[in-house]
């Protein structure tokens, strides 16, 4: 039988530490109950004493999750932990996390105290803790670079206090593997009192070896696991949710959690969007070329047997296929399969000939997609007509964002003028309005490109139309303008939408 690791999620406390990332109590509860659906035993909803807002939502979110256990975060403070006690007061299952530095460092250079002195800050704070809430867990912190004799101490005299969970955090993200699960073991084998408490490994990511380190410790005794979905959090950020689960899932370890794999990459998505933070697109498990095969061997590969090149099926965390995409590397077997997909059947010859044209268009094209296979098999274009021909934004510290635009539709020009929350949306709004469509915006990511003379934005992003995403891309020296380009170029992807306009417009021409 395998033994059950327990998923324990920072995502509302480690996770929205970053800057920028930080969410209201309605999107946190979103985010909570969506927690709670993908499985995970333990949601960190917050740091109650550090803000109002943060207390709110622990008590939100208490009130909105019932499965899972609410936990909250202190300092080895009792003010911090009376207030944690307060704002779980409505958790079915509260958890209050109390801790404290483990290494020379944090003793010395932070608490500028003693060993011993710390042991007994930790100790009283557990004892406390104690007596508001049953279940309590002690970090010590920065315990990757703490002397294991001394960390030993540390966790027996706690355990003795009462605590049910021991986190060993990597803080600064500086273990290698071996080291942490070495940590683990040497806890294991010399904490007289660890069968009372269940181990938690909480690693950052600072030198890309956070799940890794999480691994190693769960294979070495640790039964939790602090994680974050999209792996977000302070600095280089946390241990990934996705990427333990999936190792669990993928290597016969003898673990297993409770998390509901195919959840995971509509999760992943939420946050993302919730948080603004993009997810790198080589992101393991996650990111949109994570199942995505490219190279002609590959895709000839995949086409043969799909475990050639996947040790994951896309389905099993939430991806609806594996995109086989194609550019001017690909090879005949991936063309035929998208011709096929699309209808189309051909004979060797023909599909050889095809493949002729094929390379020539996909020679001047970052990808090919369905429209452009489309256009390839009947000769006309059928999308990528709709063009910009004229911006004008107004905008400042001082006026409304606003954008008038003008559209060439076919042979016609729509003009339509909007205001929004600055220019792009603005703008984006009066496209909208043109098409008579409200089209959301999944992604959106601004790069330059710095020249001597000039500056370039790229403009890359990502839309949803009918639940289906479609990515543009856009550059100009202006900023708008780079915007606008790059979605009127994913607009122009959805041959529905566009075959609407044109079709339209020439039926009226
Ligand atoms: O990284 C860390 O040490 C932490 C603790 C507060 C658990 O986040
Ligand atoms: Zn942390």
């Amino acid at each position: 039988m395998s033994d059950k690791v327990y998923i324990f999620d920072t995502t509302l406390r480690d996770g929205e530490q970053v800057p920028g990332c930080q969410l209201n109590t309605q999107e946190k509860i979103e985010v909570a109950r969506q927690l709670e659906s993908l499985g995970v035993d333990i949601i960190e909803a917050g740091f109650p004493i550090s803000s109002p807002g943060d207390f709110q939502s622990v008590v939100a979110i208490s009130k909105a999750v019932s499965n899972p256990t609410i936990c909250a975060l202190t300092r080895a403070v009792e003010k911090d932990i009376k207030v944690a006690a307060e704002a779980l007061q409505y958790a079915k299952h509260p958890r209050i996390h109390t801790g404290i530095g483990a290494s020379d460092y944090h003793i010395q250079h932070k608490f500028n105290s003693t060993r011993d002195k710390i042991i007994e800050r930790g100790v009283a704070a557990v004892k406390y803790a104690k007596t508001l809430v049953e279940d309590i867990e002690f970090y010590a912190e920065d315990a990757g670079r703490a002397d294991n004799a001394f960390l030993a101490k540390m966790i027996e005299a706690v355990i003795a206090a009462g605590a049910t969970v021991v986190n060993i955090p990597d803080t600064t993200g500086y273990c290698l593997p071996h080291e942490y699960g070495a940590k683990i073991k040497y806890l294991m084998d010399h904490v007289s009192n660890i069968d009372k408490a269940i181990i938690s490994c909480h690693c950052h990511n600072d030198l890309g070896m956070a799940t890794a380190n999480t691994i190693a410790g769960v294979m070495n005794g640790a039964r939790q696991v602090e994680v974050t979905i999209n792996g977000i959090g302070e600095r280089a950020g946390n241990t990934s949710l996705e990427e333990v689960a999936m190792v669990l899932k993928t290597h016969k370890l003898g673990f297993e959690t409770g998390i509901i794999t195919p959840k995971i990459y509509p999760l992943s998505m939420l946050v993302s969007k919730m948080m603004r933070m993009p997810i790198q697109p080589n992101k393991a498990i996650v990111g949109r070329n994570a199942f995505a095969h490219s190279s002609g061997i590959h895709q000839d590969g995949v086409l043969k047997n799909r475990e050639n090149y996947e040790i994951i099926a896309p389905e099993d965390v939430g991806v609806p296929k594996n995109s086989i995409i194609l550019t001017a590397r690909s090879g005949r077997h991936a063309l035929k399969y998208h011709l096929g997909r699309l209808g189309y059947t051909f004979t060797t010859e023909e599909l050889s000939e095809i493949y002729e044209r094929f390379l020539l268009m996909a020679d001047g094209k970052k990808d090919v997609d369905d429209d452009d296979l489309l256009s390839l098999m009947d000769g006309t274009k059928q999308t990528g007509s709709i063009e910009l021909d004229q911006l004008q934004v107004t905008c400042g510290t001082s006026a409304t964002p606003t954008a008038t635009l003008a559209l060439k539709l076919g042979g016609e020009i729509a003009k339509a003028s909007e205001m929004g929350n600055g220019p792009v949306n603005a703008a984006f709004r009066a496209v909208d309005r043109i098409l008579g469509e409200v089209i959301e915006l999944e992604e959106y990511l601004v790069q330059s490109n710095i020249n001597r003379s000039f500056d370039t934005a790229k403009v890359h992003l990502r839309i949803n139309h009918n639940n289906k995403s479609y990515v543009g891309f856009g550059t100009d020296t202006d900023i708008v303008a780079a915007s606008v380009k790059a979605y009127l170029n994913a607009i122009n992807k959805i041959s529905t939408l566009t075959k609407k306009y044109l079709v339209e417009e020439v039926a009226a021409s």
